[in-house]
């Protein structure tokens, strides 16, 4: 009866959720399973930046709600942004389910299950859909378990919600206000991570560089995000830090030097743009020029050359002229991103961007997309050729899905290495030859300490 599959959709954002309902509910003795069919429990943690990450776990829960016709006692629930954004809503559309969990209340969920689970054996009246969405203070500090297992690489939340009005965006609505974790706590479980055999924390917010903004001070000229950064830095076993996302506004000169002293951050920025157009930028309520942007990846640049870039653009949104995606397209291949996201501009109802017309056509905006994916192609082919016959210094994370004896691991420009290795090498950092590039991985051989040496002298003796 106590066996639970939690599938998540969208960002590493949920995933960390995820990871933490599923902490918290081990603690509480359910076992956490790794297939639907074997669960006894199903929750979705669900995705509502677009429709089209809706539908999905939409159709999912519908396809598994059959199962209650079979197994009254089966229990399903939806956690997350769509059930935040949705609502009681969604139980008038899914009546069999069981559970609807907002972004604020993932610490509820053992609790709610027990409540379920007490009712399933006739110790209770069966309860209609257990609701909870409302806000709650201090949430933002429940987020902070992990499993007892090592994870070489691992998320940390600092902060959640959103105070911008970045028009096409549910965000604010689904994550609500923006709220900080208090330093000293996100530092204590970084401290404890690395105690378990972490080697890399990303730390996760809807905008990082707005941590801490309205209520901690600036000291010494660095913001609160960068005071974090620094004080991450100093924890002993951490090898490598990264953090998702940052704003370009706000995105100030103290950032840009933490890559020039902070040797631990990766040179790897997603910094999103969403349109190279100055106009659409406006219309989209993005307080930053694409003068300004250009601005911030040059500084990057000059402080680290060998920074990798990535971003997020959105096509089509509601007014985008052909002249106006030219100067996208133009940004884009400009600027020479490693790694984009690259979006179909999807109305959310509840955002400003819903009053507006969603005017271009489906298929420009398919052509839109395709036009920037080619330049991403061509660039990410372009940046992993340049790595062939270099050395890279790869955090190893485990075997790799395909291939016997094959390992992956990641590059500090967070490329994908794959090469032949083995166990032991798990969540240690060694240096890998590339010998083969793709679009999105290249492949390499280990780099055996003093092997360049030994081999004159094995000619030697032959
Ligand atoms: N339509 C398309 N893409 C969107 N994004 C956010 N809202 C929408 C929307 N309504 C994209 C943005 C954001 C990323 C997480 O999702 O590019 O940065």
């Amino acid at each position: 009866m106590n066996r639970v599959y939690i599938k998540t959709y969208g960002c590493q954002m949920n995933e960390r959720d995820s990871a933490a309902v599923a902490s918290k509910l081990r603690a509480r003795g359910y076992s956490l399973v790794e297939s639907e069919h074997e669960a006894d429990v199903v929750l979705l943690n669900t995705c509502a930046v677009r429709d089209q990450a809706e539908q999905k776990a939409i159709g999912k829960t519908g396809r598994l709600a059959k199962r209650k016709r079979t197994d009254p006692d089966f229990i399903l629930g939806i956690m997350g942004c769509m059930a935040q954004n949705r609502g009681e809503a969604l139980v008038d559309t899914l009546p069999d389910l069981d559970l609807l969990v907002g972004t604020q209340k993932f610490h509820r969920v053992p609790e709610m299950l027990d409540n379920l689970l007490e009712s399933r054996r006739g110790l209770g009246p069966r309860p209609a859909t257990l609701v909870d969405l409302e806000t709650e203070a201090g949430s933002e500090e429940t987020i902070r378990e992990h499993g007892e297992e090592r994870q070489v690489s691992a998320f940390v939340s600092i902060m959640q919600g959103c105070n911008m009005h970045c028009t096409f965006c549910i965000v604010p609505k689904t994550r609500g206000a923006e709220r900080y974790r208090s330093m000293d706590n996100i530092v204590e479980e970084v401290r404890e991570l690395a105690a378990k055999g972490t080697r890399e924390v990303t730390l996760l917010g809807q905008i990082v560089n707005n941590y801490g903004m309205r209520q901690m001070p600036f000291v010494d000229g660095k913001s609160p995000f960068t005071q974090l950064l620094e004080r991450v830095q100093e924890v002993d076993g951490i090898e490598r830090i990264r953090f998702t996302s940052p704003h370009p506004r706000g995105f100030q000169r103290d950032l840009v030097e933490a890559y020039g002293c902070l040797p631990k951050l990766m040179p790897y920025v997603h910094l999103p743009l969403q349109s190279g157009s100055d106009r659409v930028l406006r219309a989209m309520r993005r307080p930053y020029t694409v003068r300004r942007f250009r601005e911030i990846v040059e500084q990057l640049r000059a402080v680290r050359p060998d920074i990798c870039l990535s971003t997020d653009i959105i096509v089509g949104s509601p007014g985008e002229t052909e002249a106006d995606f030219e100067q996208t397209r133009a940004v884009f291949d400009e600027t020479g991103f490693d790694m984009a996201f690259i979006f179909k501009y999807s109305p959310r109802s509840g955002t400003t961007a819903a009053d507006m017309e969603d005017d271009v056509p489906d298929d420009v905006k398919d052509a839109r997309n395709k036009t920037l994916l080619d330049i991403l192609a061509r660039h990410s082919r372009r940046r992993n050729d340049s790595l062939v016959g270099g050395v890279e210094e790869v955090l190893v994370e485990g075997p790799a899905r395909k291939g016997e004896g094959m390992f992956t691991g990641r590059n500090p420009g967070n490329r994908k290495v794959i090469f032949p290795g083995a166990p032991r090498l798990v969540g240690e950092i060694v240096p890998v030859r590339i010998t083969e590039s793709s679009v999105s991985v290249v492949r390499g051989e280990l780099v055996l300490a003093g092997a360049e040496a030994a081999a004159p002298l094995h000619a030697a003796t032959a």
